[in-house]
């Protein structure tokens, strides 16, 4: 049952934040640009595709762990729950999650609107007796909770390590906006999230996933070379460029770069950039949490880590927790 609130129609128009963001992040030194701007309906198209690469072992595993503990999700979470995911819910991890646990509703939250109302629509066809609620918006803004979930208990989601790309101040930021966009203190029973942590392992299994044999996480960062040309006018030389993935050790991250293979001088939006050979614009970091680093992420943006749930080789974890 797909209940829709008034959702803008999307535009064509460039995104001025995109201008802006990728003009900064050009002429910063080191040069860096925010990852959420890999992810156009190609990026997207491809990001879908590492999922599903050998190397690439986080959504594989942690989609065993949803299908394999239904029931420890029913015990400690219960019944009835409204369950807001944030980002539009892939129709391959949900379901489990929604199936175990029997919800009262279903809020995927989105800020974009295209994905949202197709991901929303293939959910809502799977659960026809499901409320399902998309809320268009950016939920590292305020945003308010569709008043159609009344005072049903809030489960926050929000898997696929999402968290590890955002810089440790900014994902704690952000764990504090979820906690105040869930616990509504006329809830009886207090907000809970469950969240997916990628854990700390050896360099090669890292840097692999991030590297594929197959080139698609090389196209996947390429691709963002593509769309700043289509979208703002650029002439950046796309084989003036190379994927590069490293493990930085003291920040524990994966770290993606784009490396100019020889002396570079192009344009984007009007404006000309110059990058000496070797130089690299940073367009990903992906943070890997310790058992209690990630304890701790949590405990710091306002939540209490009640249950974990990790595979038997310690790659990946789902850990429960309760608004603190
Ligand atoms: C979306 N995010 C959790 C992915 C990650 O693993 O950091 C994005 C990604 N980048 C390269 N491969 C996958």
């Amino acid at each position: 049952m797909l209940l829709t609130d008034d959702a803008p129609t999307a535009t064509q128009a460039v995104d001025p934040a995109f201008r802006r963001d990728i003009i900064e992040g050009l002429s910063r030194s080191p040069k860096a640009t925010p990852p959420i701007w890999f992810y156009d309906r190609h990026g997207s198209e491809l990001f879908e595709a590492i999922t599903d690469l050998p190397e690439y072992y986080p959504t594989r595993t942690e989609t065993a762990l949803l299908e394999q503990h239904g029931p420890d999700f029913a015990e400690a979470m219960g019944e009835g729950r409204a369950v807001v995911e944030f980002g539009a819910g892939s129709s391959r991890k949900t379901p489990h999650l929604l199936r175990a646990i029997a919800p009262g509703a279903y809020v995927p939250i989105d800020i974009s609107g295209d994905f949202l109302r197709a991901s929303s629509a293939t959910l809502a066809q799977a659960f026809p007796n499901l409320p399902v609620i998309p809320l268009e918006g950016d939920f590292n803004q305020p945003l308010t909770l569709p008043k159609a979930i009344g005072a049903m208990p809030r489960l926050g989601f929000f898997p696929g390590s999402t968290i590890g790309n955002m810089e440790p101040d900014a994902a704690v930021d952000l764990l504090r906006a979820m906690r105040r966009v869930l616990d509504d203190a006329s809830v009886a029973d207090g907000a809970m999230l469950l969240i997916g942590m990628d854990r700390i392992k050896d360099q090669d299994r890292l840097i692999a996933a991030y590297d594929d044999a197959a080139g698609v996480t090389a196209a996947f960062n390429l691709n963002l070379i593509t769309r700043i040309n289509r979208e703002l006018e650029g002439d950046l030389p796309i084989d003036g460029f190379a994927h590069r993935a490293r493990w930085n050790d003291a920040k524990a991250r994966v770290e993606m770069h784009l490396e100019a293979v020889r002396p570079l001088h192009f344009h984007v939006a009007g404006q000309a950039f110059r990058m000496a050979r070797g130089e690299t614009i940073h367009t990903e970091s992906s943070h890997k949490y310790g058992v209690r680093d990630g304890r701790l992420l949590l405990r710091s943006g306002g939540w209490e880590p009640v249950r974990e749930w990790t595979d038997a080789d310690g790659l990946f974890s789902l850990i429960l927790a309760r608004a603190g």
